[in-house]
């Protein structure tokens, strides 16, 4: 086991979730609980949030992410913020290529390249979403789709940038479904996540990098998958929204 190489994280998605009031009031339930982590704590809020997130996080072991981001440095882009945006207010963190914004958005693999690439080069340290439909588990494609996904999302990021991302396995068929993957079947996709980073960059960069597992991830089940040797944390949906839940979660993570 290679676990000690790496840093389980256990960052919550947020989506179109909280009100700012709200917001306020989950983070400060969420700090004295994050306290006693010992893995990477993340929130990864809407844009509205993000500097109060950042503002009341400050000095704790919570660190901010923005759900999205776009690609080129400014312009004419209508409604999209910059990553130089996003670290000008201390965000850290960011999702990209969920597999939401690939359905309803229509972010592609390009698209999810060229947003990797542009957080990487502002210092932002994406966590780059992955994962198949049901439709193709079911054609026994799930590698295939992985593979090529994992090829594409990080065409062009070198071998020292890829120690800066995380990737998030999210099968689509389990997010916010209450499906979730098993243990095994997420292990075995993270570790042929890590067996294709291996082949593309190095065993030992291979071995360094985060890899979460998201979808449906609860107080019940977190335990079990975080407890796999190639699952370093989740990606956390419905059960980020609420502290005492969150908080399963990140004991769970430091104890996998
Ligand atoms: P749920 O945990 O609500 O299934 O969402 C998972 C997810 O999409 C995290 O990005």
């Amino acid at each position: 086991m290679n676990k000690e190489l790496r840093q389980a994280i256990i960052a919550g998605n947020w989506k179109m979730n909280k009100t700012r009031p709200e917001a306020r009031a989950l983070i400060e339930e969420l700090k004295p609980i994050a306290e006693k982590a010992t893995c990477g704590v993340v929130i990864c809020v809407p844009f509205t949030n993000l500097e109060t997130a950042v503002e009341l996080t400050k000095g704790t072991n919570i660190k901010v992410g923005a759900e999205n981001v776009h690609f080129e440095k400014s312009g004419a882009f209508t409604g999209e913020i910059s990553a130089d945006m996003l670290t000008e207010i201390g965000v850290e963190y960011v999702i990209i290529g969920h597999s939401e914004r690939r359905q309803y958005f229509g972010e592609t693999d390009e698209t999810v390249n060229k947003r990797t690439r542009a957080a990487l080069a502002a210092g932002l340290k994406p966590i780059v979403c992955v994962g198949e439909l049901l439709w193709e588990r079911e054609c026994n494609i799930t590698e295939e789709v992985i593979a090529r996904q994992i090829k594409l999302d990080l065409f062009d990021v070198s071998e020292e940038d890829l120690k800066n991302v995380v990737i998030a396995y999210e099968p689509v068929w389990a997010i916010g479904t209450g499906k979730t993957a098993t243990a095994e079947q997420a292990q075995e996709v993270c570790a042929f996540i890590r067996a294709t980073l291996a082949k593309l960059y190095s065993k030992e960069t291979a071995d360094a990098v985060t890899i979460q597992y998201g979808g449906s991830m609860n107080p019940k089940n977190a335990a079990e998958l975080v407890a796999q040797p190639d699952v370093d944390g989740g990606l956390i949906g419905g059960a980020s929204l609420k502290a005492a839940d969150f908080g399963v979660l990140l004991e769970a993570a430091s104890n996998g």
